[in-house]
């Protein structure tokens, strides 16, 4: 251990946001231009989103009504678009308005969007110039990523053996249905979890620390990372390969600046993550959560225990709670 930090403290609210959407009736899903019920939403066997992982999709939180950041995530799905040369065939206007109208039918006031665009139905070869059009899916729902424990003592995770996909064979910034590297490395700390025998909430073991090729610390299976040292702030740049999230740009560019810490975009290494003061993950799903401990294995035999902080670092703390401060406030971003 490099620093010992202090637990919270006893006056701060540490549990995440709750969702606390009250379902009357069954889910309503937005497919292909109807609103449907959940038991009847359903996608052709022929779209390429499930045949090939073609598309892309973004997760948006809803707090307080207000679609946090709906603006940074509509710019990111139209771009991630263009990237792989899908016509979403929708407006920008259109596909807000489709979230909204999600967000009402199941009375969410804090939650999470899912919007898919698939490349749509076609042939069952790859072209995608055969799918003549796009597949737009909308769920208005909930989401826990990681147990209210985690969020309290902040969490361990493992570093995964598994590299992030290189940029030069699939820029991780294009947030692509092509999950399975993220699955895959999530699945080596569910099975280390799973083969430790770990039941305590707070200790599960349900996250990795992707690393690049070339060994430089990249993110989580869908999460961002920042590591504190000596009351700095670091986070890796967009180039190593990962992709930018926008929960990372709010605390970047608006939460550290409000607070007074500085941001660094800088390459490091994963002893970088074993000797920081303090480390965190950053995402839609996730929000904000702290790591305490990172684990090392080979082939789901421990090798490594690197404890980085006694829970939840105080600068983790306090951005953590200036991020829920704003979130449930009458102020939620929309930018
Ligand atoms: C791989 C990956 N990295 C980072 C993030 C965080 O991005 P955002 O803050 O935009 O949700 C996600 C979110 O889904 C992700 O899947």
């Amino acid at each position: 251990m490099t620093s010992m930090t202090s637990a919270p403290s006893a006056t701060t609210d540490t549990t995440p946001i709750a969702d606390d959407t009250e379902r009357a009736r069954e889910p309503m899903i937005w497919v292909n231009g109807q609103m449907l019920p959940k038991s009847q939403a359903a996608v052709s066997v022929f779209d390429h989103g499930l045949l090939y992982g073609d598309g892309i999709f973004e997760g948006i939180r809803v707090y307080n009504g207000k679609i946090f950041k709906l603006g940074q995530h509509m710019d990111r799905l139209y771009q991630c678009a263009d990237k792989i040369f899908l016509d979403i065939g929708v407006s920008r206007e259109e596909m807000i308005d489709i979230q909204r109208k999600c967000v009402e039918a199941n009375g969410i006031k804090n939650g999470y969007i899912r919007l898919v665009v698939t490349r749509g139905e076609g042939s069952l070869g790859l072209n995608p110039y055969q799918c003549p059009k796009a597949g737009v899916i909308c769920i208005a729902d909930t989401i826990a990523l990681f147990t209210p424990e985690m969020y309290e003592s902040g969490m361990r995770v493992v570093l995964a053996h598994r590299p992030k996909t290189p940029i030069a064979c699939l820029d991780p910034r294009i947030k692509t249905l092509n999950y399975l590297n993220n699955i895959m490395a999530k699945c080596e700390a569910i099975h280390l979890s799973q083969k430790l025998g770990i039941t305590d909430p707070k200790d599960q073991l349900l996250e990795v620390i992707m690393l690049s090729t070339d060994g430089k610390v990249s993110e989580g299976s869908g999460d961002n990372i920042f590591v504190i040292k000596d009351g700095k702030i670091y986070t890796p740049p967009s180039d190593v390969g990962i992709l930018e999230g926008i929960t990372r740009r709010f605390v970047k560019d608006e939460l550290c600046p409000m607070l007074g810490y500085s941001v660094e975009e800088k390459l490091f290494g994963i002893e970088d993550v074993y000797n920081a003061d303090e480390v965190f993950l950053t995402g839609s799903a996730a929000e904000m959560i702290a790591v305490r401990e990172v684990l090392t294995h080979d082939n789901l035999e421990v090798t490594g225990t690197h404890t980085i902080s006694e829970g939840e670092g105080p600068i983790t703390n306090a951005l953590r709670t200036k991020f829920r401060e704003i979130v449930t406030s009458d102020n939620v971003p929309e930018d």
